[in-house]
């Protein structure tokens, strides 16, 4: 297994480009099944997730080509409805082929994703959706199993903003008799993107990024040519390492708008951000200053950079309480930034973290996605050599990670 080790206390400087949006990539890819003929995606990030979606999608009959930053999907056939729980198991974003197999073909069979580190990761709001859609889904041996001759449009509420409930349901709807109303869906700027994809292969969907999404059913769509956003969540994270190394870092290829929630609290801590049209410059505080903060739905803080900003508190002046409210197990990266000197102490939902002058190099352990994300960052601070474990997660979710913080000055390397 890959390890990444960092050499601390080096101020980052230069500039940065954000790749693709994982999690735009992932449901606009799922989108090919709607359609058959030759899919064009570029701005694609070259990610672990994207290699698995890539597969699965193969194995359900698509043409795969995966080329630089730009994959080509030949959807004309689809020889199975079922995706097996080996893709599943390693990416729950599996479940997004559900919605589009089952609106092409009539039937679809995906396994139940099974747990993840941060939490049960439910899929009932997929499923009551499709129901209301007209479908019949069962439960049975780890899989939903849907199948409808036809679908109808319904109007369907979301107990709880989901993702990829909210961009499964879209998927369903677009070939769908009627209108479909999405009531409470998640406002993600993927959801816009993926909404924007399918209305570039025909289909009907207005309200995107609100939380009232209207889907009026087409006959048909055509293959799409689309290029995929850029990473807000990688934008926060390159913005979180400037602040705490005390460097200047230009980050391009991006859009502001997508990390309000995060540019507005990393302001609160002392952080100097300027903005332009597709870049961001963040100037570091010499110490930042402890702030509270949520995670919320978008646009909220998200969940997603929860685990980095945390990284930069640990090293803070004053105290600070950061509260999860997405999901049930969001603080194993806990446990590791305290081998690194952090005096965190979680009560909960809420991580009480109180400022420590410098964090001690380590080794430590990626648990999940993002976590190892904020380890590589808190390594960046940190005062000697951290050497982080399990960096498979770290490529699940981001390009070359450490060519990138190299190019800016930082001493990482990944030793095999
Ligand atoms: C998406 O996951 C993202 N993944 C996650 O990013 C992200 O953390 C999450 O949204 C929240 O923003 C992708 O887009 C591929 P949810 P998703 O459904 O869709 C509950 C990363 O790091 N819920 O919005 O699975 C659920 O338990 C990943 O790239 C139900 O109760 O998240 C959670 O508490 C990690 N029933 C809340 O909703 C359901 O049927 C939000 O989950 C579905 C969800």
């Amino acid at each position: 297994m890959d390890k990444i080790e960092v050499e601390g206390g080096v101020q980052l400087h230069g500039e940065v480009r954000i790749s693709g949006a994982k999690n735009a990539a992932l449901p606009v890819m799922a989108a090919s099944i709607l359609s058959d003929g030759e899919h064009t995606i570029s701005n694609i990030p070259h990610l672990r997730d994207i290699v698995t979606m890539g597969r699965l999608l193969s194995h359900l009959g698509l043409e795969v080509q995966l080329e630089h930053d730009r994959i080509k999907l030949q959807s004309d056939r689809i020889q199975s409805f079922e995706a097996p729980y080996d893709y599943v198991k390693t990416m729950r974003a599996s479940v997004l082929v559900l919605g589009p197999l089952l609106a092409r073909t009539g039937e679809a069979k995906v396994s139940l994703p099974g747990g993840c580190a941060i939490g049960a990761r439910p899929t009932n709001l997929h499923t009551m959706g499709l129901e209301k859609l007209g479908a019949e889904v069962t439960l049975s041996d780890g899989y939903i199993h849907a199948r409808a001759k036809r679908l109808n449009g319904a109007t369907i509420y979301f107990d709880i903003p989901t993702v990829t409930g909210t961009e499964n349901l879209m998927m369903a709807a677009v070939l769908a008799e009627g209108e479909t109303v999405l009531e409470n869906a998640a406002c993600e700027p993927e959801i816009i993107d993926l909404a924007n994809a399918l209305i570039s292969m025909g289909a009907d969907i207005k309200g995107a990024g609100s939380s009232l999404i209207t889907i009026r059913g087409v006959t048909g769509l055509k293959p799409m040519d689309y290029k995929i956003i850029p990473d807000r969540i990688e934008t926060g994270t390159f913005l979180v390492a400037g602040a705490i190394t005390n460097g200047t870092i230009k980050i391009t290829d991006t859009n502001p708008d997508y990390v309000d929630a995060v540019i507005n609290k990393l302001r609160e801590t002392g952080a100097e951000i300027t903005l332009g049209d597709k870049s961001l410059i963040v100037r570091g505080p010499d110490r930042p200053i402890a702030k509270d903060v949520k995670t919320l739905p978008y646009p909220g803080f998200p969940t997603d950079m929860q685990a980095q900003f945390m990284a930069l508190m640990t090293i803070a002046d004053g105290t600070s309480l950061i509260t999860e409210n997405i999901f049930e197990n969001r603080f194993m990266h806990v446990a590791e930034m305290r081998r690194m000197g952090a005096d965190i102490n979680v009560e909960g939902s809420t991580a009480k973290v109180k400022g420590v002058r410098y964090l001690k190099g380590a080794p430590v352990m990626a648990t999940d996605l993002r976590a190892s994300a904020s380890l590589v960052v808190a390594a960046l601070a940190a005062q000697g050599t951290t050497v982080i474990d399990r960096v498979y997660h770290l490529d699940r979710g981001y390009e070359k990670i450490e060519e990138k913080l190299k190019t800016l000055g930082a001493k990482i390397r990944r030793i095999s």
